[in-house]
């Protein structure tokens, strides 16, 4: 896969040479280039604001050096056209659902916008010659775009093949089938005067998958309800939810 980053503050994007993206760009599984929007002004201070049209606090991103921007990395394409994502916190929620189909892109490229935003014809120009998606991260403001990249190159990068070690790993997530996901333990078996959970150490297998899974629906309970309410009626856990109704309640109180 194929990401361009379009932003005024490249060092902010240094982390995606770390980690797992790092060697999966070493790799060759990932091909990530940050571009430095200022590289695309025409006068002496090198300007990417103005003053708001209508009035208003801030400042918003003039078009010209996006158009600009945009352009050049479309026209290293060879033909091929990326799918645009702008971070932003008006934006549709970023899910576990969006970045499984954001990674079934070949190419995608984030905009990083700063300030009050980018002049709103720049999204409008983007969209006769490619799918412009606006994403948030949740429902708080960041300063910019540049950390919530980092989340979504994170949360994209991780589900593309050869990346993660571990392929099963991926199927027990949490957001992965709608619920969180069950409490972990490792070694010693006592800590701090604090057991691990003895089914964890009986062998029992079946015991313990059905543990596990209960810890899935009581935690989901406890902090997302929301969650709960969403599982569909056909799914396998929407009997367990409930089946676990007093339970769940009585969980919650205790968390
Ligand atoms: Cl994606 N961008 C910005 N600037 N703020 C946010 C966000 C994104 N998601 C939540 N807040």
């Amino acid at each position: 896969m194929r990401i361009d980053v379009l932003t005024i503050f490249p060092d902010y994007l240094a982390p995606l040479g770390l980690s797992l993206i790092g060697k999966a760009r070493e790799q060759g599984l990932l091909d990530v280039r940050v571009h430095d929007l200022r590289g695309h002004t025409t006068d002496r201070h090198r300007t990417v604001d103005d003053t708001p049209y209508g009035g208003g606090p801030g400042m918003v991103m003039k078009p010209e050096p996006w158009g600009a921007a945009l352009d050049e990395v479309v026209a290293g394409g060879g033909g091929a056209v990326p799918r645009l994502v702008v971070p932003g916190p008006g934006g549709m929620p970023f899910t576990q659902a969006m970045a499984r189909e954001l990674a079934a892109e070949e190419w995608l490229t984030f905009a990083c916008g700063r300030y009050e935003g980018i002049d709103e014809r720049v999204y409008e120009d983007a969209a006769t010659r490619m799918r412009v998606s606006v994403v948030s991260l949740g429902d708080y403001v960041l300063n910019g775009g540049e950390v919530a990249v980092l989340a979504m190159v994170e949360a994209i990068a991780r589900l593309l093949p050869g990346v993660l070690g571990n392929a099963e790993s991926l199927v027990e997530e949490s957001h992965e089938d709608g619920l969180l996901e069950y409490p972990v333990y490792t070694k010693p078996p006592v800590w701090r005067g604090l057991e691990v959970p003895p089914v964890l150490l009986s062998g029992n297998h079946g015991a313990i998958k059905r543990w596990r899974h209960q810890q899935r629906l009581l935690r989901t309970a406890a902090r997302r309800p929301d969650m709960v309410a969403a599982l569909d009626p056909a799914a396998p856990h929407a009997r367990d939810s409930e089946v676990m109704g007093e339970r769940v309640e009585k969980s919650a109180g205790e968390e």
